[in-house]
């Protein structure tokens, strides 16, 4: 038994057998019980801490507290100055084998959120009230008596914290919470500006040439069988400027290819319906489409010579390219977008505009 009030334990235990109990005349049958055979070596006497009995040792917790919380912030405000010093890009300074920019962003909100914890940790070992409870077991739904202590334990708690006394504690923990809400909205600046009309063109315009995407190499109508279908793209990245710098690299290069990449499929011309309007858009059955899935933008090529069906491979959206682009099944909502061509001087296909709508998946300002 402990010697300290509410440590004690119940003790019967049940031994796994059933005795019947004569209640005034009626039985009942109870599980058999004995005494609990290990006893209840209860709690050492309580020891006060360190910061229980010296003002000083309470002054310099607090002092601890606050050094992490105030270094916290030092962290929050470090990650913001690193976030727009450090170069974030291809070629940034290395580190340890890691882009230095990562590493200290990771570093500097790390050690705030750390500190926090930390603080909080040393707040409640060293300055709040030193109370041992005990809980016993009970119903898992409590009753409206436990919910009213709980209530009054909870502002016991708030009390005992000592949250209203120390003001320095408080205020800097207020602080390092604040400013952890910086990097937040610093991070969310990466999700702007909003694209505006960016989302809607892409580097086709009138006269560009329809290239091989492997060899840039232009094509003719005669390079295309029946039945054939090509991957192409627009010369234009195959293109040097005045420098010899190609015109698109890198990421640049990517973000435009992503929407610019087409595919060339010949038909048999009586196989086709056009829609009103796009009667002039191919050349003698040659087509040109949005390689990219109106669905969630998957690259599609998987094409079916007979039935004029284009099947994307991710979630099996299937277009009829002989029927402007129309979704014949799967979770596409829109056509494929259409490439309207004609043939240059040279007699080399090339587009008559850029596409006529947005190409790929939905998005939110498509109208
Ligand atoms: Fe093409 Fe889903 S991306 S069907």
């Amino acid at each position: 038994m402990s010697d300290r009030p509410g440590l004690e334990r119940p003790h019967p235990v049940q031994t796994g057998k059933d005795v019947a109990v004569d209640k005034g005349g009626d039985t009942t049958i109870q599980p058999q019980t004995r005494p609990d055979p290990i006893a209840d070596p209860g709690l050492p006497p309580h020891q006060p801490r360190p910061t229980d009995v010296s003002e000083r040792a309470e002054k310099r917790a607090e002092r601890q507290v606050a050094t992490l919380f105030v270094f916290s912030m030092i962290c929050a405000v470090g990650f913001c100055v690193a976030y727009f010093t450090l170069e974030i890009g291809d070629h940034p300074t290395v580190w340890l084998g890691f882009g230095a920019s990562n590493v200290i962003l990771g570093i500097s909100l790390g050690f705030a959120l750390l500190s926090i914890g930390l603080g909080a940790i040393q707040w409640s070992r060293k300055l709040m009230s030193d109370v041992e409870i005990v809980e016993h077991r009970h119903p898992i739904a409590s009753s409206d008596e436990v919910r009213t202590e709980t209530v009054t334990a909870l502002s016991q708690g708030i009390s005992d914290s000592g949250i209203g006394r120390r003001p320095l504690v408080r205020n800097t923990l207020i602080g390092a919470l604040g400013m952890l809400g910086l990097p937040v909205i610093v991070a969310l600046r990466d999700l702007g500006p909003l694209p505006g009309t960016k989302l809607e063109h892409t580097v086709w315009k009138a006269g560009m040439r329809v290239v091989n995407d492997i060899a840039g190499t232009p094509i003719t109508p005669d390079d295309l069988q029946i039945g054939q279908l090509v991957n192409a793209e627009p010369a234009v990245f195959f293109e040097n400027k005045p420098d010899g710098e190609p015109k698109f690299e890198g990421t640049e290069l990517l973000q435009a290819k992503a929407k610019a990449a087409v595919i060339l499929v010949r038909m048999r011309p009586q196989d086709i319906h056009p829609a009103k309007g796009r009667e002039n858009w191919g050349i003698n059955g040659i087509l040109c489409y949005s390689k990219i899935c109106t669905h969630v933008g998957c690259p599609i090529s998987l094409w079916e010579q007979q039935t004029h069906h284009l099947l994307c491979p991710c979630h099996q959206s299937t277009f009829d390219l002989a029927n402007n682009g129309k979704v014949i099944f799967g979770p596409a909502a829109r056509p494929l977008p259409q490439l309207p061509l004609m043939v240059d001087s040279e007699g080399y296909i090339v587009a008559r505009s850029d596409f006529h709508e947005p190409v790929g998946p939905s998005f939110w300002e498509r109208g």
